[in-house]
């Protein structure tokens, strides 16, 4: 998911291909390009990485094109593949795209194209868009310019696109919703990119186009940039750029975790969009709702997932008895997958996994295929081995994730699985109809809330100071909040080296309460909702054997506050939900600790993103 541009006067190949190199941090699986050298539109397009891209383009590598655009591509709607990598031409072959983000309504829109007689190569909602600018441009006689917004003002969804229109050669015009978009402005030339990076050695004076803006770049002529639904002009206003080339592929954060955190809001948000209909009470995924017969009826769910997904699907297993009253039971995949599970046909089978690759949950869905279940996969790599290994998934829309300890995908996947009970309580008929509709509104509250979660980051810091020398950490908490301290433990673990251990609060007197001394800090999820009375006792038993506390509780808490040494609080919302905001402070925890300790927060020792080994 990455855009570049240019128009100016240089060779338009060499700018865009280095610039695509620039946005090879965000993560992609396609990649392609497209120039204007006066004699047709010249386009190349490959699955894989810019480097392959560079072989296929030989032919078009030495053009004098002084128009170009480019793009990488991770894949949200079709697999990653030759035919569904950017540009996308129009049907005439005139017009040309290129596009980050999701078309939600793609599919209405596209039955109505093919209705006019328009044909598609390609799975993408991309294609989609840039023939539905091509209908308007005819229907109404439009220019590209206009053409772009009237069919953007149909357009539901998220975009940052690039569009060129062989009758308008001497201009791009490029839109922003959701998506960023940035317009490097030169001496007679202009840039367009994702961020700064392609273009910060040629310019440091950048535009940023807000949501809902657009702008048609053009040769020679000054920058108009106007809002698309109102049509009305903006003012453009030129930043002079300060940062360095590696801050911008971080998007101004110190490292790719930290990048990803903060992302949550977003991406969390995105994973519901076109899913979730609070107002009107809806709730579907496609994955769901074409074998809703198989999760009804199932007598079991079983869930298969490592690492990080595994304590998702610990979240999921809470969740989905409780809304949907089917039993859940959460394994190790690499456990599940030796010991002769006893599965058959009346078992659905959940597979979690980020990366879709992890050996060992792959192992396990063919084992419960052969069984004879029914597999289901929660992804975030679209076209990833466990996406296509499965009978049918919902994939969740985090965007790339670079830093090797999950956190953007966590609070994603349980978003989907979360989204997954719902959707089988409304049909079994097992939660009331007030609660579902107060749960789904609450859903769709969560980013905003998890934005409130992540001002936190000041007083985690604090909080990090104090404790990164710590030898050990507890982490505790009840019900929905249990899997969310071990989560905790192990994002410690995991990129500061310290030693932690989650535990559901309770069984603490069983064992981990022999290592509690004014040395150990313990950390309790405390929110207001859920066994809270039965945490606050917990506490005051720490408290008696010295313990250091450091309590996450809802805002406004007044009786932890007496108690624990620090409070992180964050705002409220129902127990079943709050593992989406519990869980920020923590990872905000665990990350200012790592820095502290001068460790290598996106790349911890021994560690791998994607373990494709057992
Ligand atoms: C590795 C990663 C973890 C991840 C786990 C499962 O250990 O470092 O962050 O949770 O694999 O990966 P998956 O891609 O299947 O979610």
């Amino acid at each position: 998911c990455g855009i570049v541009g240019y128009i100016g006067y240089r060779e338009a190949y060499p700018i865009v291909i280095k610039g695509l190199k620039r946005l090879e941090y965000r993560g992609y699986d396609s990649a392609g390009i497209m120039l204007f050298d006066g004699n047709g539109l010249k386009v190349s397009k490959t699955k894989g990485k810019v480097s392959d891209l560079e072989e296929k383009s030989k032919d078009i590598a030495t053009s004098k094109a002084v128009i170009g655009m480019g793009h990488t591509r991770w894949a949200t709607h079709g697999v990653p593949n030759d035919v569904n990598s950017h540009p996308h031409l129009s049907n005439s072959g005139k017009l040309a795209i290129i596009h980050n983000g999701i078309i939600e309504n793609y599919e209405p829109l596209k039955k109505e194209l093919i209705n006019r007689g328009y044909v598609f190569k390609s799975d993408t909602d991309t294609e989609v868009l840039v023939n539905l600018i091509e209908e308007v441009q005819k229907k109404e006689n439009f220019k590209l310019g206009k053409a772009v917004q009237v069919a953007l003002n149909q357009v539901v969804g998220a975009y940052a696109i690039c569009v060129f229109d062989v009758d308008k050669p001497d201009e791009i015009v490029v839109a922003r919703l959701g998506s960023p978009l940035a317009i490097g402005v030169g001496k007679d030339e202009f840039f367009i990119a994702s961020d700064a990076s392609p273009f910060i050695e040629y310019t440091s004076n950048a535009i940023y186009l807000e949501d809902e803006e657009m702008a048609i770049v053009r040769q020679h002529k000054p920058l108009k940039i106007r809002k698309i639904k109102d049509d009305s002009l903006v003012d453009p206003y030129i930043q002079e750029l300060q940062m360095n080339l590696e801050q911008i592929e971080k998007g101004g954060y110190d490292h790719f975790m930290l990048k990803e955190i903060y992302e949550q809001p977003n991406v969390i948000k995105d994973t519901y969009r076109g899913r979730l209909h609070a107002n009107e009470g809806i709730i579907q995924m496609a994955g769901v709702e074409d074998n809703l017969e198989k999760f009804i009826n199932a007598e079991r769910i079983i869930i298969v997932a490592c690492g990080t997904s595994w304590h998702a699907g610990l979240v999921a297993e809470y969740v989905i008895e409780e809304f949907s009253r089917i039993p859940v039971e959460v394994e190790y995949a690499s456990e599940f997958r030796y010991r002769n599970p006893i599965i058959s046909s009346k078992d659905v089978v959940i597979a979690i996994s980020q990366s879709g690759e992890t050996a060992d949950t792959l192992a396990a869905i063919k084992l419960a295929k052969e069984k004879g279940a029914f597999v289901f996969g929660v992804c975030n790599v679209v076209g990833s081995s466990i996406s296509r290994e499965t009978h049918a998934g919902a994939y969740t829309h985090a965007g790339p994730e670079i830093g090797v300890a999950s956190t953007k995908a966590f609070t994603t996947q349980i978003t989907v699985l979360t989204m997954i009970a719902l959707r089988l309580a409304k049909v079994k008929g097992t939660l009331s109809n007030s609660d579902f509709h107060r749960y789904l509104q609450e859903l769709e509250l969560i980013p905003e809330k998890v934005l409130e979660a992540l001002s936190t980051n000041d007083i985690a810091k604090e909080i990090a100071t104090k404790y990164k020398d710590a030898s050990n950490c507890l982490y505790l908490g009840r019900g929905y909040n249990f899997p969310v301290a071990l989560e905790g433990a192990l994002k410690l673990k995991e990129i500061s080296y310290i030693h932690a251990e989650g535990y559901p609060a309770a069984e603490m007197k069983h064992g981990p309460i022999a290592l509690i001394d004014e040395k150990m800090p313990v950390i309790v999820i405390a929110p207001k909702q859920g066994h809270y009375d039965k945490v606050v006792s917990n506490i005051q038993e720490i408290k008696s054997r010295s313990g250091k506390i450091i309590a996450v509780v809802t805002k406004g808490d007044t009786q932890v506050k007496e108690l624990a040494d620090h409070v992180i609080e964050i705002p409220e919302t129902s127990d079943a939900l709050s593992p989406l905001i519990t869980t920020i402070p923590l990872q905000l925890l665990s990350y200012h600790i790592a820095v502290l300790r001068d460790c290598n927060v996106d790349q911890p020792r021994n560690l791998a993103k994607s373990v494709t080994v057992e």
